[in-house]
């Protein structure tokens, strides 16, 4: 489908009544900003009809379900889980699925989030800033002298994978594997996915639990100097340490939570900014705006479209009733677009003075655990392709890339582009 045509699609599914509107149709995966903008405007709480969610689309409603975790609770395990009894991973020799971090509420919450947090903090991410530009430069130097290449997989992917790959301390070599690890992962959020592709999954997650259980033991056994041999040693609150189970669930939020989304930032950054050259100049005239152009991608192409929260108790938000366990989903991406916060929300602008304030690490107690580490990789990337790759462009006789078919992650399939290289040392 080229960009014509998707965004046609979309703007004719916003045209639908509203009781026909739902965020599960494929024309507005693929171009959903039209329909955000009619729920904003119409129904800002609404019942998807197909899904059955709630849709909460204004930034001061889905800020307001973020800060009350109490009635909005995170432990939405069973929504994410297949509903599949023959998946069940300890049936088949695997570790069941705990909540940890993103899936449970304070108190509880505290006791997975503050030993993890020093491994993730400001000063460390600072540390590894001139480890960050060896990557990057080694990516770039494997690619420019071709002048194109298929940005997703030769660049966007390979970046925050080979850190995280260097964090946990697993060598490069298994990358390819953990990227099958962490799709499977992100499947199982997708909210569409068949019952064969969730079974297939599963047995990629229990290839991934074998695998790290391995590992987990080996640093228990002899720690080194990586995360996985910090959050094994950990105390957490109550003293104690984790358990298999829950370092298999910590672990695996930090491959799907830190690659898709670095990876769908960095690809939706170089298209919009081929998509619109006048920001591309500006950029170019002032590298000093690679901060603030970070924030407006995030902003306007949120990675995490939403996130679910579960009602607790019968509850209402921005006047419309919710009875108790009702699912909702808070739409990041539309908040970010929110004109009542983000004066043209419709228009990317990398000079816009609060772009900072969008919803996409979330907000409150989830708030992203690795937003410092994302911001960092996705500067230093952006200033190194803006030096070394000059007049990028789409590549000819690619069709307008798409998106991959998520509800909650939205990422480019692909993306070719082609660009005058520049064999200069990067940026320092
Ligand atoms: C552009 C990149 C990223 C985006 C857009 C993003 C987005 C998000 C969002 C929206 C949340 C909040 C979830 C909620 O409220 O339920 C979150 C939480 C989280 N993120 Fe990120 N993330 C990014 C990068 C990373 C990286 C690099 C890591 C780690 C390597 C990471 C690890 C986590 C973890 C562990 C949580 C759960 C925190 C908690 O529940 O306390 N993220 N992220």
């Amino acid at each position: 489908m080229n960009e014509t045509e998707a965004e046609e699609k979309g703007r004719k599914a916003a045209l639908k009544p509203l009781e026909q509107t739902t965020l599960a149709d494929m024309d507005v995966i693929e171009c959903p900003y039209h329909t955000y903008k009619k729920l904003r405007e119409e129904a800002p709480v609404n019942r998807d009809p197909v899904t059955g969610f709630f849709t909460v689309t204004c930034y001061a409603d889905v800020q307001k379900a973020l800060r009350d975790t109490s009635t909005f609770s995170s432990r939405v395990g069973k929504l994410m889980t297949p509903p599949d009894a023959s998946s069940k991973l300890e049936d088949h020799g695997g570790y069941p699925a705990v909540d940890t971090l993103l899936t449970v509420d304070p108190p509880k919450h505290k006791f997975y989030r503050t030993p993890i947090n020093k491994v993730f903090s400001g000063a460390r991410v600072e540390q590894m800033a001139p480890y960050i530009q060896q990557i990057i430069d080694e990516l770039i130097d494997a690619l420019i002298t071709d002048g194109k290449c298929e940005f997703v997989s030769q660049f966007a992917t390979l970046l925050p994978l080979t850190i995280i790959a260097d964090q946990l301390g697993v060598p490069r070599s298994d990358i390819p594997t953990f990227k099958l690890w962490s799709d499977a992962h992100a499947l199982q959020l997708s909210g569409l996915a068949t019952r064969e592709q969730r079974l297939a999954a599963s047995k990629l997650i229990l290839e991934y639990q074998k695998y790290f259980a391995g590992v987990i033991e080996e640093k228990r056994a002899s720690p080194t100097d990586d995360i996985i041999s910090d959050l094994v040693r950990a105390p957490m609150e109550n003293g104690a340490t984790m358990d298999t189970p829950e370092l298999l669930s910590v672990i695996s939020q930090l491959l799907v939570a830190g690659n898709e989304t670095t990876a769908s930032t960095l690809s939706k950054g170089i298209l919009l900014l081929i998509e619109h050259p006048g920001q591309m100049q500006l950029l170019l005239n002032d590298l000093m705006l690679v901060e603030n152009l970070s924030e407006e991608i995030l902003r306007f192409e949120a990675p995490v479209q939403g996130l679910f929260r579960i009602t607790t108790c019968d509850t209402s938000l921005g006047g419309v009733f919710m009875p108790k366990e009702s699912a909702v989903m808070l739409m990041f991406a539309s908040a970010n677009r929110d004109e009542t916060q983000f004066a043209a929300g419709e228009t990317f602008d990398v000079r816009r003075k609060n772009a900072a304030t969008h919803m996409s690490f979330g907000q409150g107690t989830h708030f992203c655990l690795g937003a410092m580490l994302a911001r960092k990789e996705l500067n230093m990337a952006f200033k190194s392709i803006l030096t070394r790759m000059k007049n990028i462009r789409l590549a000819p006789g690619h069709a307008h890339p798409n998106h991959e078919p998520s509800m909650i992650l939205r990422g480019l399939k692909e993306l070719h582009i082609t660009f005058d290289p520049v064999q200069t040392a990067s940026p320092a």
